[in-house]
């Protein structure tokens, strides 16, 4: 009788098995692409708000098309597209009154292929907007310190 039951238990497992794929449950949660951190409000203010991360974001997309490192990301897409969402990101993240309407990191840059390097050349150019626009340093460093631990979903080569 005992045995029965244990073969029994056998069994159901191993049909249910395919209704749960290995590590479905050990795989971690893509992270939230637009953390608000409402104690940046007074950095947001040295960016100009979302206005400025705006006109910001104008330059930061003219510097990645005159980069010939990145030019290759960024000349076919919707790049009025990826301005605003990056505006949006950036203004939630610096604890604005705004809402990210866009995807999340892994989805926004699947299906290309983005190396550890491609993404240190971004943050080199996305500097060089700060500094055309006198943001402060310690301003820039806030955001960028926020952008940093996104290199895990965006990198994917
Ligand atoms: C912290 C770093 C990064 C952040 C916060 C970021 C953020 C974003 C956001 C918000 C979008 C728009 C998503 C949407 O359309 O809903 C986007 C799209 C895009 N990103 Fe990034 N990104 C980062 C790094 C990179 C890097 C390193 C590359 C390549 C070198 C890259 C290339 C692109 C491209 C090409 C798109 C447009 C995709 C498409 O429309 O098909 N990004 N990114």
């Amino acid at each position: 009788m005992k045995l029965n039951r244990i073969t029994l238990l056998a069994a159901t497992l191993l049909v249910l098995s395919p209704l749960t794929p290995a590590g479905a449950e050990t795989s971690a949660p893509i992270p939230n692409p637009a953390p608000a951190h409402p104690e940046l409000r007074p950095v947001l203010d040295e960016f100009g708000g979302h206005e400025g991360l705006k006109a910001l974001m104008d330059d930061f997309m003219v510097i990645l098309l005159d980069d010939p490192r990145m030019r290759p990301f960024f000349e076919q897409v919707d790049q009025q597209r990826v301005k605003d969402k990056l505006a949006e990101q950036f203004c939630v993240i610096l604890g604005g009154d705004c809402s990210y309407t866009g995807m999340d990191m892994v989805e926004a840059h699947a299906g290309m292929e983005v190396r550890h390097a491609d993404f240190n050349i971004l943050v080199e150019d996305l500097q060089i907007a700060m500094d055309g626009r006198d943001i402060p340093t310690r301003a820039q460093n806030k955001l960028l310190a926020k952008l940093a631990p996104m290199h895990r979903e965006v990198i994917n080569r």
